[in-house]
This record gives structure tokens, C-alpha cells and sequence, in this order.
């Protein structure tokens, strides 16, 4: 596999997993996703000896999971852009690898896994679609890829948001992408087995609301950065309007719509 590209991708995703604050965000995205993804991992059958890509693996609990479910016989390589809370884990766990480069400029041995994931990942990236087929090249014949991605249709749709939603939906409008996963992988020359669309709402008071907050938090953090002027201050506003919602019990709001997408390369 190869390190990062010599021209880094523009960056669409601005957080980095190194700092205290980020490892607290992406503990909140596993305790959030994680029940949920390894339902799945056992419905798709991932078992010793399984050879599996993690790809965009952020602070690594799957990398953990799939290391103990496959076993020695098998192995898991655990990709990020910024992979500093992975090494210890490949320190602890032999058959686990980490790789640290930017997905859009890498390849991916041709053949090799049983298993390709991601989550919450291709969304962020402006070559998704070359990492896909990237992905889908990197599968030994029979096996799967399972992508767990959010799409920002039901966002897109909303009017007239109440004050500080607007925010959310100038994030949910960029996320488009999750929608065409199903015929672009069919367009590769796979089977695809099963796509799941969960609408949830956004709904102030749940565990969901808190990690929106803590986000928002990173977020005005990086506007701040970026402008310490009039921008900045408007941003601040904006995240104490919306902060206000996410506490509110009776605030509900359409938000995103998550795919869940599992293709088989045929053997
Ligand atoms: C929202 S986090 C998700 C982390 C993990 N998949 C999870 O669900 O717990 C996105 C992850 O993708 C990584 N990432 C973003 N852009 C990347 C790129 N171009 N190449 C590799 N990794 C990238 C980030 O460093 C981060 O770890």
C-alpha cells in the first residue's frame, strides 16, 4: 500500500483525530455506531480467518473488534489520513496493521480482502468514488464490501429551518454523495445484496443531540480559527441558536438519511 499522495486532496474534512477533543468526539461516534455496525459484521458472517480493511478507522474500536473476531488466522489493516490512535492497538493485536495516508491518493493490494468498510468516511472525501472502486479491486472474488455512509437529502428538504438550523443543513447539504452508492456498484460489477436508508430525525435531548453539540463545539472552535472577526462572531451565534435545539426535548428536525450498503464481488 502506498503512502500519501505527493498532491494532498482538498480537505473537506478539517478535524484531526490527534487532538484531546477529537478523540472525545469519535469515542461519542462509536458508542453511537457501534452496536448498529457489529449487528451487521455478524449478519454479513465476518469470521476467523477473514482478512478485513478498515478504511477511514478514526480512533479504531471496529479495528479492535474485527482484530478478536477474525483471529490469528486473519487480519485487519486500519487505514486513516490520521492514524495516531491506531498504532497502539497494532502494538497489542499481531495480526492487526496500520496504515496512515490519505485514502485518495493510496492503492489498495488488488484481491486481498474478504472484507472492505467504512464509516462515515466516503462522505467526507472528494474522490469517493475512486476509493470505491478502489475498494471494490482490493476484494478476493466472494468477498464484501459494507459501507455505512449519511446522505443529506432530508435536510435538503426543509424550507424554512427555525433559527441555528440552518447550520445543519449547510452540512447536510454538501453530503450528497451516499445516495448513488447503489448504482455505482453495480456499475463495478457487483452484486449488491442489501441497501438500508434509515431517516432518523434529529431530535434535541438524545445521546445523537449531545454528539451534535460537542461537533458544533469543534466546529466553532475551527471557524474561530479561521476568522476572529465578524465571521467568527456570527458562527458563534448560530452554534448557541442551534445548541439551544439540541437541548430541547420537543425540538425535532429532518436531518440525514444513513445508507447502509453490503456488496458481494462475484466469486
Ligand atoms: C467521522 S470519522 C469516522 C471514524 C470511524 N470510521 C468511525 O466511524 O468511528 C472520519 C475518519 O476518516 C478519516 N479521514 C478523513 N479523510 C481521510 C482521507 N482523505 N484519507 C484517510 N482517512 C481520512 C479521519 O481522519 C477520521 O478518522
Amino acid at each position: 500500500m502506498d503512502g500519501p499522495a505527493p498532491a494532498a486532496a482538498p480537505d473537506r474534512y478539517p478535524l484531526r483525530n490527534s487532538t484531546e477533543r477529537e478523540g472525545t468526539r469519535l469515542s461519542m461516534l462509536e458508542g453511537l455506531g457501534d452496536p448498529v455496525t457489529v449487528r451487521w459484521f455478524d449478519r454479513i458472517g465476518v469470521a476467523a480467518g477473514w482478512h478485513c480493511a478498515e478504511l477511514g478507522a478514526g480512533a479504531g474500536s471496529l479495528v479492535r473488534w474485527l482484530s478478536e473476531r477474525v483471529g490469528d488466522g486473519g487480519s485487519v489493516t486500519a487505514v486513516d489520513r490520521d492514524a495516531g490512535r491506531l498504532r497502539a492497538l497494532a502494538g497489542r493485536c499481531p495480526n492487526v496493521t496500520v496504515v496512515e495516508g490519505d485514502l485518495c491518493g493510496m492503492d489498495l493490494p488488488p484481491g486481498r480482502f474478504d472484507l472492505v468498510h467504512t464509516r462515515s468516511v466516503l462522505m467526507h472525501l472528494p474522490c469517493a468514488d475512486a476509493v470505491v472502486a478502489k475498494a471494490v479491486a482490493a476484494l478476493a472474488p466472494g468477498g464484501v464490501v459494507f459501507f455505512e455512509e449519511t446522505d443529506g437529502a432530508p435536510a435538503q428538504a426543509v424550507e424554512d429551518p427555525p433559527p441555528g438550523y440552518g447550520l445543519m443543513v449547510r452540512f447536510a447539504t454538501i453530503w450528497r454523495w451516499a445516495r448513488g452508492l447503489v448504482p455505482l456498484l453495480e456499475s463495478l460489477g457487483m452484486e449488491v445484496v442489501e441497501e438500508d436508508v434509515r431517516a432518523d430525525p434529529l431530535v434535541g435531548g438524545t445521546p445523537q443531540a449531545e454528539f451534535w453539540k460537542f461537533t458544533l463545539g469543534s466546529v466553532a472552535q475551527l471557524g474561530r480559527g479561521a476568522d476572529a472577526s465578524a465571521g467568527g462572531a456570527d458562527l458563534d451565534r448560530e452554534v448557541a441558536a442551534m445548541t439551544a435545539l439540541l437541548d430541547d426535548p420537543d425540538f425535532s428536525a429532518p436531518f440525514t438519511a444513513r445508507h447502509r450498503v453490503r456488496a458481494r464481488r462475484p466469486a
